[in-house]
């Protein structure tokens, strides 16, 4: 008995096939209810008693060996076979849906690449921070309004671990480890404690620049805007600078960018105005320089910080802030093209 599943067992291994007919022959030749392997099973019966463990464990190699030889030589010619040959089993298994880029990394990009091609590189800072960054390196008063619990998020209630609710926050850290020359851009998230609506979200992002070094002047910040501006919204574009309070910048300015929807004649998203705001700026107030560890006396900068979400209402029109949170596939379709 030993002798025949041996011999069996090597025939097996030797087996070939050039159709899946030969296969299936193969099949019945040794599995199928008459096939040689099941009427060795058969013949198990007659096996000594003290035989029985070591047969019965031989008899199951072997049927497993040729279960296994028959499929791996039907695979094979599947898969050569005509209907296959041109099958690429390295593919990813369609359909493949690519994703889109969301509206608010398509622009933040676009402001990243415009600073980037006047030197600027971005600097990145923490989200969870604490009032120093936040506040009292910038210059806000103790009793700062912007302080208030109402806009700002506490975390633990402590009053030194808070969402920050400006990414001027990286300014200050970026300021106390590295003397000027600075340029940096700093796009991120930031936190306010407002309610949900379709105009104001508790959270949202921004870019904030800097640039700190000998002899930079309001004429330098005013120049940098208007690049950005032609850049982001086309050549004809127009920008107005009006008067504006910040802590940290003395003095302060808001930009208008003409209306890129009416070009400036006026229209209803422009309130009949032909402008539109889209940042603030000004000229890095020397006590912010002095916090940080920069002498302000041979040092000057600019700074300006804008919303992304802002830039990208202006961009694409979107009209419910709410819907860049949201994640409805059918509007995030829709920047397929913008990718
Ligand atoms: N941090 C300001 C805000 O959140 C935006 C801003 C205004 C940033 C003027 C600046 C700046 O750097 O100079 O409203």
């Amino acid at each position: 008995m030993k002798e025949k599943i041996n011999q069996l067992k090597e025939e097996v291994a030797a087996l070939t096939a050039s159709s899946l007919e030969e296969v299936e022959q193969l099949r019945i030749k040794y599995l199928s209810k008459k096939g040689l392997i099941t009427l060795a099973f058969n013949d198990f019966r007659t096996v000594p008693a003290e035989q029985k463990r070591e047969m019965g464990q031989l008899l199951n190699e072997l049927k497993n060996a040729a279960t296994e030889k028959i499929n791996r030589l039907k695979e094979n010619l599947q898969y050569s076979s005509d209907e296959y040959s041109d099958i690429d089993l390295f593919r990813t298994p369609a359909p493949v849906t690519l994703g889109t880029r969301h509206p608010l990394s398509i622009v933040k990009n676009d402001i990243i690449s415009i600073f980037s091609r006047l030197g600027f590189t971005v600097a990145e800072g923490p989200e969870i921070e604490d009032d120093w960054h936040v506040f009292s390196s910038l210059n806000f008063a103790d009793d700062h309004p912007a302080r208030d619990m109402q806009d700002t998020f506490f975390i633990f209630r402590h009053p030194d671990v808070l969402l920050r609710t400006h990414t001027s926050s990286v300014q200050s850290r970026v300021m106390e480890h590295t003397q000027p020359p600075i340029r940096i851009i700093c796009p991120g998230r930031v936190y306010r404690n407002e309610a949900i609506s379709a105009r104001a979200h508790c959270f949202f992002h921004q870019v904030e620049a800097l640039y700190v070094d000998k002899n930079v002047s309001f004429a330098d910040l005013k120049q940098t805007l208007l690049y950005f501006a032609r850049e982001m919204f086309g050549p004809e574009t127009n920008i107005r600078l009006r008067p504006s309070y910040f802590p940290f910048t003395e003095p302060s300015a808001e930009m208008d960018i003409s209306c890129n929807l009416c070009g400036g004649k006026g229209c209803s998203f422009c309130k009949h105005t032909g402008w539109v705001e889209i940042l603030g700026c000004g000229m890095v107030d020397p006590n912010v320089l002095e916090a940080c560890g920069i002498d302000s006396k041979v040092y000057s900068g600019f700074a300006l910080g804008m919303g992304v979400e802002r830039i990208t209402n202006l961009k694409y029109q979107v009209k419910d802030l709410r819907m860049f949170s949201e994640n409805d596939r059918r509007f995030l379709e829709q920047f397929e093209s913008a990718r």
